[in-house]
């Protein structure tokens, strides 16, 4: 049977150690928002760390960092402010909000897809009620969750904080994609705060309403399904949940053979997905790949896959890996009027046959005389769709003309193209930090009850502090050494800890609670031998096996153990 820890444990645990802080906690705290302590802050920055390490070193990807406001035009085009809304639902009587999705799981296979009428009719054929007061419940409605505000002072200019990264790239795409030289494949990654007014979070750090996302939109050729690195990949096993069957297990290649994941440059990030997520530590039994149903999509998407982690809340999403296909650069282009696309082009150069908009210069000469011959290029510069009701308009210098079909004609053409436009399409892998960090916490925790005893088995590569040092008295020069050997490891960028305070029995229990992979004892022989012949014990968290090594080799093995050497080959 799978253990979950105790979710109050674990929450006191990260509390008490400065991993993460309720909000404004001395004013009674706001629900869903939460700081992050001394502790925390390293974890996280070392899961971004991992994150750029895979998608910047290995994939060669570019990072931004663009504004958290964004005018109203820009959720306009991405469909945010019309689309992004969840349903709610108020107590009659106590006027409490809930996500009225949220109240019906159990009643329903999949309450996301409900319409609010057809919540109000669970509602109605099984009593639910208010779970404060047990109330009766009101209309169920759309609740757009976005930030509103204004941007500028006095300004009806409304602006909304950002909930998706995303956007930021979007609006970015031209010049991106001339920064990349006019060349796709094109992967951008961005991380920073998203802000959601979630409708009533209760569920800790699995819904903030102010939350880290990293992000990564990778802009393809619409026609290019290939990926270089897949066959590195693809003989190797996921857990997926497609959206029209159970639960199988399957190598990439077989998914994309089979049908079941869209495309290899989806199949490669649904992978390399799960590679994060392991090296970040998480349980392999506890993550899993599920499917989108169709009518479960965000607006945007044409296929998604959740990575989904098994916590104490139950199967998770963590991650979506959506293919958005040219929704948002299409929309950007309309709402904008900005060219979102890229030239492709061809192998050889093609001749193709089009409509196109020709000047009569017969007509043209006698009505326009000198200026005949500007009217006529710009005639065809226009495309057929130009064409309303029978007239076009042109611009020669300052004057706009109308003109009528005795002027112009539309005919077939033949020429020769070198290439198309086309808009490229994006997939993109959302991370929620916050839900990862999590779930990296959970997955790690470990209680042993005959003992009393937690341990945090974080991979040594996330856990903020690397290395206990320890003199196992605070006296007889035992501590000097020892604080020699903190600084150095200190100084030379491994994170450690000095303590010399309490039982030694104790200290290693602050530092397994807290995740710490070894420990190092400076006792007497330490410093009876000198600092070059000298010995001191590391200890092992998980096996809690010790060794003596020497004191002048401590860095150099705490850095072997770092880069995966294992403990028992010291
Ligand atoms: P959910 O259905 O749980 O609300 P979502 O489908 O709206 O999530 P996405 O829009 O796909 O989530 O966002 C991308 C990622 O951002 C999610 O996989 C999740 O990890 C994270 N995320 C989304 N909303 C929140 C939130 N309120 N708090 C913390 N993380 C969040
Ligand atoms: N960028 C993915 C999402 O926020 O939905």
């Amino acid at each position: 049977m799978i253990q979950m820890p105790d979710q109050s444990d674990l929450l006191s645990l990260c509390k008490r150690r400065g991993f993460i802080w309720p909000s404004y906690e001395i004013y009674g705290g706001v629900a869903g928002m939460f700081d992050y302590g001394p502790l925390g802050c390293v974890l996280k920055n070392n899961i971004v760390e991992t994150w750029r390490s895979i998608y910047k070193n290995r994939e060669g990807f570019i990072e931004i960092d663009s504004e958290t406001v964004n005018p109203v035009q820009v959720f306009k085009a991405s469909g945010h402010v019309d689309e992004f809304s969840d349903l709610i639902t108020y107590c009659d009587d106590c006027k409490e909000p809930f996500r009225a999705d949220h109240l019906v799981k159990g009643l329903h296979e999949n309450p996301d897809i409900l319409s609010p009428k057809e919540l109000e009719e669970l509602f109605r054929k099984n009593d639910v009620r208010c779970p404060e007061c047990k109330g009766k419940l009101g209309p169920v409605e759309d609740f757009n969750l976005m930030f509103k505000t204004t941007i500028g002072p006095g300004s009806s200019r409304v602006g909304y904080l950002r909930p998706e990264t995303a956007q930021g790239i979007f609006v970015n795409f031209l010049n991106l994609y001339r920064y990349n030289r006019d060349k796709l494949p094109l992967g951008v990654i961005q991380t920073g705060r998203g802000y959601r007014n979630e409708i009533a979070p209760r569920q800790g750090m699995i819904r903030m309403r102010e939350f880290n996302m990293m992000e990564v939109e990778l802009f393809v050729d619409p026609d290019d399904k290939g990926w270089e690195r897949f066959p590195d990949v693809e003989n190797e096993k996921m857990t997926l949940i497609p959206k029209d069957g159970a639960e199988i297990v399957i190598t990439v290649g077989d998914a994309v053979r089979k049908g079941i994941i869209a495309n290899k440059v989806l199949a490669y990030f649904v992978y390399t997905t799960q590679q994060l997520m392991l090296t970040l530590g998480l349980d392999p039994k506890k993550l899993r790949f599920r499917q989108h149903l169709s009518d479960e999509m965000a607006h945007y998407a044409a296929d998604c896959w959740d990575a989904e982690a098994l916590l104490s809340y139950g199967w998770t999403e963590i991650t979506g890996v959506a293919d958005r296909g040219c929704w948002d650069l299409s929309r950007h282009a309309e709402f904008s009027g900005a060219d979102m696309t890229h030239f492709r082009r061809f192998d050889e150069p093609k001749e193709i046959e089009r409509d196109a908009v020709k000047a009569k210069h017969k007509a043209l000469g006698p009505k326009f005389k000198e200026k005949a011959k500007l009217i006529a290029e710009a005639i065809e510069s226009k495309r057929p769709e130009d064409i309303k009701n029978g007239s076009l308009s042109v611009t020669v210098g300052n004057d706009t003309i109308t003109l009528g079909e005795e002027f112009f004609e539309v005919a077939r053409i033949k020429e020769k193209v070198s290439g198309e436009r086309v808009i490229p399409h994006v997939i993109e892998p959302s991370y929620g930090l916050d839900r990862i960090f999590y779930s990296i916490l959970e997955h790690a925790y470990s209680y042993d009850e005959k003992d009393d005893y937690v341990t945090l088995r974080l991979k040594p590569n996330v856990a903020p502090i690397k290395a206990g040092v320890f003199p196992l008295m605070d006296k007889d020069g035992l501590d000097v050494l020892a604080a020699s050997v903190y600084k150095e490891l200190q100084g030379s960028g491994i994170p450690s800890y000095y303590d010399a305070s309490g039982a030694i029995g104790r200290r290693y229990a602050r530092m397994d609670e807290i995740g710490t992979p070894w420990c190092i004892t400076v006792d007497y022989a330490s410093v009876e031998d000198g600092k070059e012949k000298g010995t001191v014990t590391i200890r092992d968290r998980d096996t809690r096996e010790q060794k003596r090594i020497k004191v002048c080799d401590t860095e150099k093995i705490i850095r072997k153990l770092l880069s995966g050497t294992a403990f028992g080959s010291l």
